[in-house]
């Protein structure tokens, strides 16, 4: 009899979930965490810990600039850094405890260690062997940094070293102008920092819908980034506390150099499964380093599978959750399912980006004849009252079945608002489903429907 029914390795977003839904449906499960607290990457040093310092440093923005347009005056902000980043390992601890409260909640045991697979049905925490029945590979994904550039996460620094910076940098070049090089740009910005971000591209959000990342550009620009686009970093030499980032613009193969107290390195992330001993076994991997699976969460090796981060599709928290949903109820005997047309993906800047299904480019690629409706957030009561007007929401449809194809929202709350168009995708919806709901007012929502009479005979507020 093996120990377990399931034993997941890794704890992040897709692990612990994945732990959770097996113990509901009566596997007996364990979970491999090498760190000392649950959560992996996105609870500890990613989305939880940049939104606390997103949300802290949105207030000092608003204090400096709107207080004063709505009758409140105060001081200039005055910033404790120590204080600010207190208070975002305070949220770490109240969310990765959350997460042993759930496992000793569900009977989950925690196998603290970092784990290794010497073979099928076998995995080795420290010294002792735990047999399973089934080994879901959940290890996530670590930071890709470019040839040349040596971090050291003090002066050069990934997003780990970027949430936890010594003090607030008067200079910080940011190479990459992907979602972690805007979200913690904006952060340091908001927060009196000089930021200049490099991107190899002449646009910024590759993938995103090119309109939302034109309006997205002018309003961060607004905000105090600067941009250098179509330049590739070539180097970065560090000097005690200082760094000197050298990059090429590709329009003339000219080289330039950028002064900074700090460096973020955006540039991706890869699967991380080091250590895991998966040569040995002989699991097929992709070339880009990518646990292949089936359609099923199933490795080349009987009774391996794989989730999230180190497999393929987008490296998003939540589409690890699904996954890991999924794969514990086909082990189940349950028909788990994945819907990756509709996996939301969203930048927490101010404005938020929101987007799901296709872009514009995409439709326009494949020949798919749509059609697109647009409203701007300024015809929107609820806006205009809370400075949030900048940005739109705009809704892609077939263009004979009006069957909503894609949605994208630049402006407040976006992250949230996205979710009615998810699920109006999940349920193959039309927009004129979405436009005949009644949407409560004054509501940012509002601006969603209004998008959606756009796709037909038109919006009231425009
Ligand atoms: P990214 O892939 O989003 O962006 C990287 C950017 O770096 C690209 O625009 C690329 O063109 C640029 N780049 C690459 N090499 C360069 C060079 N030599 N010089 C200049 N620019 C260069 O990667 P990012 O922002 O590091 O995020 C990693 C992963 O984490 C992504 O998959 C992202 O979706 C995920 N993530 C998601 C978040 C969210 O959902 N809010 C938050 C943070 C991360």
């Amino acid at each position: 009899m093996a120990d377990y029914d399931v034993i997941v390795i890794g704890s992040g977003p897709g692990g612990y979930v994945c732990a959770i839904r097996c113990a509901q449906l009566g596997l007996k499960t364990a979970c491999v965490e090498g760190r000392d607290t649950l959560g992996g990457t996105c609870l500890n040093i990613g989305c939880i810990p940049s939104k606390a310092l997103l949300h802290a440093s949105h207030q000092v923005h608003e204090a400096e600039h709107n207080f004063a347009k709505m009758g409140i005056s105060v001081p200039k902000p005055k910033i404790d850094w120590k204080a600010m980043l207190a208070y975002k390992d305070e949220v770490i601890g109240q969310n990765t405890k959350g997460i042993e409260f759930l496992f000793k909640k569900n009977k989950i045991d925690w196998l603290k260690g970092w784990g290794s697979i010497p073979e099928a049905g076998k995995v080795k925490v420290g010294d002792e062997v735990h047999s399973a029945k089934h080994v879901i590979i959940a290890s996530g994904s670590e930071p890709s940094s470019l040839p040349g550039i040596e971090i050291d996460e003090e002066t050069v620094v990934t997003s780990t070293g970027a949430l936890a910076l010594g003090k607030i940098p008067k200079k910080l070049a940011v190479i990459g102008a992907g979602v972690i090089g805007l979200e913690l740009g904006s952060v340091y910005a908001r927060l009196g920092t000089e930021v200049t971000v490099i991107e190899f591209l002449d646009g910024i959000t590759p993938g995103a819908d090119a309109e939302v990342a034109r309006q997205f550009q002018k309003i961060l620009s607004k905000q105090g980034l600067k941009f250098i686009l179509g330049a590739a970093v070539q180097s970065v030499e560090t000097m005690k506390t200082k760094a000197k980032v050298t990059y090429k613009l590709r329009k003339d193969d000219s080289e330039h150099t950028l002064d900074a107290d700090t460096v973020l390195v955006a540039t991706g992330r890869r699967p991380y499964t080091d250590g895991l001993g998966l040569a040995g076994l002989g699991v097929k991997m992709s070339e880009r380093g990518q646990i292949e699976t089936d359609g099923h969460y199933a490795t080349s090796v009987k009774g391996i599978y794989a989730i999230g981060d180190a497999i393929t599709g987008p490296m998003l928290a939540h589409k690890a959750e699904d996954e890991g949903m999924a794969v514990a109820e086909i082990i189940a005997g349950q028909a788990g399912h994945v819907n990756y047309d509709v996996i939301p993906g969203v930048i927490y800047t101010h404005p938020e980006v929101a987007s799901v299904g296709k872009t514009e480019e995409q439709l326009k690629q494949e020949g798919h004849a749509f059609k697109a409706g647009k409203f701007s957030f300024m015809g929107n009561g609820r806006a205009k009252a809370n400075f949030a007007a900048d940005g739109f929401v705009k809704i892609l449809t077939d263009a004979k079945t009006d069957r909503v194809l894609g949605a994208h929202i630049i402006g407040p709350m976006a992250g949230d608002l996205i979710h009615e168009i998810c699920v109006a995708m999940e349920f193959g919806a039309a927009a004129e489903d979405i436009a005949r709901t009644c949407h409560a007012h004054p509501t940012y929502s509002e601006a969603v429907r209004e998008a959606a009479l756009a796709c037909g005979d038109g919006p009231i507020h425009s």
